[in-house]
């Protein structure tokens, strides 16, 4: 019988399974009337390379060590379909604090999976000590700017033409949890 769903932490042996799906996740972002969930085209694919590289050093790192990352994943059939991260502090003074992104592959959202996952994520980041949670989303991400909302994040600012992806002007609205 096929495992079910499930989500779970990442460690660095997920690493290989995770890079495909941050490349169809990316593949996604602003094409067929999707919102943009990334600052670039998806015609502009993530560096896989130095992604690898760089996970399998900073999911290693504590969270009182400036640059630490943590990942979740939610896994469909053995294979990552959704991903969220955790970036610390790049100075000792912003080790309270956590930058948030994810991402749900188009056939598996609207099944409580985003949900799932940013639960796990806010009670993993509550027992890690961090204080507060931020993350940007674009204006026009209404499904994500309501997952945030339903979790408690509230909108510190909007920076008007944030970035420029495909010839359209996007703002971004700076989101905080405190947790
Ligand atoms: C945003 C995203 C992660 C939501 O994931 P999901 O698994 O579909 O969300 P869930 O099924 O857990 O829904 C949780 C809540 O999110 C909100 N939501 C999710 N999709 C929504 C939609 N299409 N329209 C309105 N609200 C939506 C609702 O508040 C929902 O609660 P409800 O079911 O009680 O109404 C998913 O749409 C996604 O990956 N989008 C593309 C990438 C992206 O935008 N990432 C965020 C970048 S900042």
């Amino acid at each position: 019988m096929a495992e079910s769903p499930r989500v779970a932490p990442l460690t660095v042996d997920d690493i290989p399974a995770l890079l495909p799906h941050l490349v169809r996740n990316a593949l996604e972002s602003g094409r067929d009337g999707e919102p943009f969930s990334r600052a670039r085209s998806a015609d502009d694919p993530p560096d896989t390379s130095a992604i690898a590289e760089r996970l399998a050093v900073t999911w290693a790192r504590p969270v009182d060590v400036p640059g630490w990352e943590r990942g979740f994943g939610l896994w469909v059939g053995g294979e990552l379909r959704g991903h969220l991260d955790l970036i610390g502090g790049e100075i000792e003074s912003e080790l309270h604090r956590a930058h948030l992104g994810m991402g749900i592959e188009r056939p598996h959202r609207r099944a409580g999976w985003g949900s799932r996952l940013l639960g796990d994520a806010i009670t993993w980041a509550r027992g890690a000590g961090l204080a507060w949670i931020d993350l940007g989303v674009f204006t026009h991400n209404a499904p994500a700017h309501a997952l945030y909302v339903k979790h408690g994040f509230v909108e510190v600012g909007v920076t008007v033409d944030r970035v420029r992806i495909d010839g359209q002007s996007l703002d971004d609205r700076a989101m905080v949890l405190r947790l």
